[in-house]
């Protein structure tokens, strides 16, 4: 039997008595790799904020059976801080080395490592602040790989990545997912997102799909963005889903 990770149960979340969470049910099992889509606002940061702890005042019960490594959607860390790219990364390893211990050599080299997995390495000693978006995001991603989660929870790491640096991050997060790791992505490229993952969630407060990615319908899609995008579903796969915009 698959080994279940996170389980969530009637899960409501409410700020000052708006609902953006509703009575949200799901499981996710040991090496899926999960995509969460949905519109703006739709409640997909709020949602992993709680299953990474960081909102504590919802109603119904999460429950985790892992690490998880965090990739934010916007990271709150000030950049104006002078510090560097490994410094950075090493921040993952802070609940592993507590407060008042000191890095070991073997922290600084599984930075190392990990940034040359990413392809960062040359950014090793520089100073966050002189980092452009898309080499900030992937140190964002070795700040989380470098504690060794079981599940790896990113929201929109794709966002103001260039298609090269885009490719290296999903290729690198496939490559996670069949050693074992429990991927969970929050994004907006609903063509990738259904190419990549095998269980695809819509949510638009409440969850109306939680399926196979493979399963998925433009029916499905409808339901959560109704208006907003315009879908041209092939009857053979791949579905395609192009927005309006494009
Ligand atoms: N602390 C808060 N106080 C009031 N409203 C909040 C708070 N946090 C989130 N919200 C609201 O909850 C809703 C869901 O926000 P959330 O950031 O989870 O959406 P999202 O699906 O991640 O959107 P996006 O695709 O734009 O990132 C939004 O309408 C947002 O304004
Ligand atoms: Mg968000």
């Amino acid at each position: 039997m698959r080994e279940k990770i996170i389980s969530v149960k009637d899960l409501s979340y409410n700020v000052e008595n708006t609902e953006i969470l509703k009575f949200i049910n799901f499981d996710i099992y040991k090496n899926d790799f999960v995509g969460i889509i949905g519109p703006n606002g739709a409640g997909k940061s709020t949602l992993i904020k709680i299953l990474v702890g960081e909102i504590k005042n919802y109603i119904g019960s999460v429950n985790i059976n892992g690490k998880i490594g965090y990739v934010p959607q916007k990271d709150e860390f000030d950049r104006t801080f002078p510090i560097r790219a490994f410094e950075v990364a090493l921040m993952g390893m802070y609940n592993e080395v507590g407060v008042f211990k000191r890095y070991k050599k073997k922290h600084y080299e599984k930075v190392r490592n990990i940034m040359k997995m990413l392809d960062i390495e040359y950014l090793y000693n520089r100073n966050v602040g002189k980092l452009s978006g898309g080499e900030y995001q992937r140190l964002s991603l070795a700040r989380a790989l470098v504690s060794d989660p079981d599940i790896l929870i990113l929201d929109e790491p794709e966002a103001g990545v260039d298609s090269n640096a885009q490719k290296i991050i999903y290729s690198i997060l496939e490559d996670l997912n069949k050693k074992g790791m429990t991927i969970i992505l929050v994004s907006h490229d609903i063509s990738m997102v259904l190419k990549k993952v095998n269980t695809v969630m819509c949510l638009n407060k409440t969850l109306h799909c939680h399926k196979n990615s493979i399963d998925m319908t433009s029916d499905d899609l409808k339901k959560i963005y109704s208006e907003e995008l315009e879908l041209l579903v092939h009857i053979d796969k791949p579905l395609k889903v192009v927005s309006r915009n494009d």
